[in-house]
């Protein structure tokens, strides 16, 4: 079965935009394997958009660009393979990519085929330039079963940006991930934003077809394509990748892995937070409660409090996983400081009980010990914390 769980992998968009080279490709493969990527789950290497000619050949076929791939894409995904990994590439659903190349509106089963003769393992599937008078989800199963026709297996990306709802039909079209958002930018207003939009929708998301977020941009420090806004702050990064874990969101990196610091290295090769994003039995977050931060309004005008709310900012969740271990997460959208609450009895465990919540913190490795009735712990503004928990007798 493909995409039992959420796949992993790295995808050149982010970063490299149409700067995408045979050489990159390879020098990205190496640094996969070198620096523990592979061996820590991520799978895909995907070629995003700009690797064509302009033009399809006289068979109609698509030709990938001799100057970027000299030696062809079947070269590219023969390398990929010999390192461990699996070999993704793009296309789209409408008359042109987005950044103007050849796509595969009519010519789904000729791109298929080609596709699979190179030994492509994962298509994204974009939405650019689609026709006014065509149907997008006989499209989206159109390609699906272009795919199945090929007898190889490849999983199927399909991106279209949330149009038309993809989360109550895309798994039903055979896509193995749908994306469910407009494009990704390398800030804090873009994830959070994203993130926030997708709330109502994790739960039709679940082995076999997942809700994708979008790449990731942790550890891209506004160098890239995808760079506009403020640069994020490693709590930023950080906040960023346990949001994608806590959903179980498909974690497709998008940073320079050739030069990325350390302490993003090894963030996204955390354990415990893979463990969280790859949970067997895929649940979603449970909501616990969505409040306000209460911040300090130090010149309070007249009829003002010292105080003010800031709405939407405090989030706090909860996440089943198997083997009875649970995460919980503490987020605080807001510029300021707070104390976050939760009441254990909101998550259906109330004092009468008997039981209590072991705490470890999965950023420090510290245990907390058994928590009753309550635990409101201090977050700084644009971070959060992040728990695994078991549940034990009360002391
Ligand atoms: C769209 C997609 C992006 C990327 C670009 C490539 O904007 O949403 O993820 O694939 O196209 O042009």
């Amino acid at each position: 079965m493909l995409a039992k769980r959420p796949p992993l992998g790295w995808n050149s968009w982010n970063t490299f935009g149409d700067r995408i080279s045979d050489a990159l490709i390879r020098e990205i493969a190496d640094y996969m394997v070198s620096e523990g990527y592979r061996d820590a789950g991520y799978e895909y290497l995907v070629i995003d958009d700009c690797w064509s000619l302009r033009e399809r050949d006289e068979n109609g076929l698509l030709v990938p660009d001799p100057k970027k791939f000299p030696h062809g894409m079947k070269a590219v995904a023969d390398y990929i393979h010999s390192k461990g990994l699996k070999f993704g590439m793009y296309s789209c659903a409408g008359v042109m990519t987005c950044a103007g190349y050849p796509s595969s509106y009519d010519h789904e089963y000729t791109d298929a085929a080609t596709f699979a003769s190179w030994g492509v393992d994962f298509l994204k599937y974009d939405f650019c330039n689609f026709p006014e008078t065509g149907n997008c989800r006989v499209r989206y199963q159109t390609m699906s079963m272009a795919l199945k026709a090929t007898g190889r297996d490849i999983l199927f990306s399909a991106c279209n940006w949330g149009r038309q709802e993809p989360w109550r039909w895309m798994a039903s079209v055979g896509a193995q991930m749908y994306r469910s958002t407009g494009d990704i930018m390398d800030n804090y207003v873009s994830f959070t934003g994203i993130f926030k939009s997708q709330l109502d929708n994790f739960c039709m998301s679940g082995s076999g077809c997942f809700n994708d977020m979008d790449m990731l941009t942790v550890g891209m420090g506004g160098k890239g394509n995808v760079g506009l806004g403020k640069v994020c702050t490693y709590e930023e990064y950080r906040m960023q990748f346990s949001l994608w874990c806590l959903a179980g969101a498909p974690l497709m990196m998008g940073a320079d892995l050739r030069s990325l610091s350390p302490e993003y290295v090894s963030l996204m090769q955390n354990n415990d937070l893979l463990r969280i994003d790859q949970d067997e039995e895929c649940r979603p977050p449970y909501l616990i409660r969505r409040g306000a931060v209460t911040a300090s309004n130090p010149e309070p005008k007249e009829g003002e409090f010292p105080w003010r709310q800031i709405p939407d900012s405090a989030f706090t969740f909860f996440r089943h996983l198997s083997g009875g271990e649970f995460a919980l997460a503490y987020v605080n959208f807001s510029d300021a400081e707070a104390q976050i609450h939760c009441e254990l009895v909101d998550l259906g465990l109330p004092v009468t009980s008997g039981y209590a919540l072991e705490l470890r913190d999965v950023y420090t490795g510290e245990t907390l010990g058994a928590k009753t009735d309550f635990f409101n712990p201090t977050v700084p503004g644009h971070d959060m914390k992040l728990y695994l928990c078991r549940l034990v007798k009360q002391p």
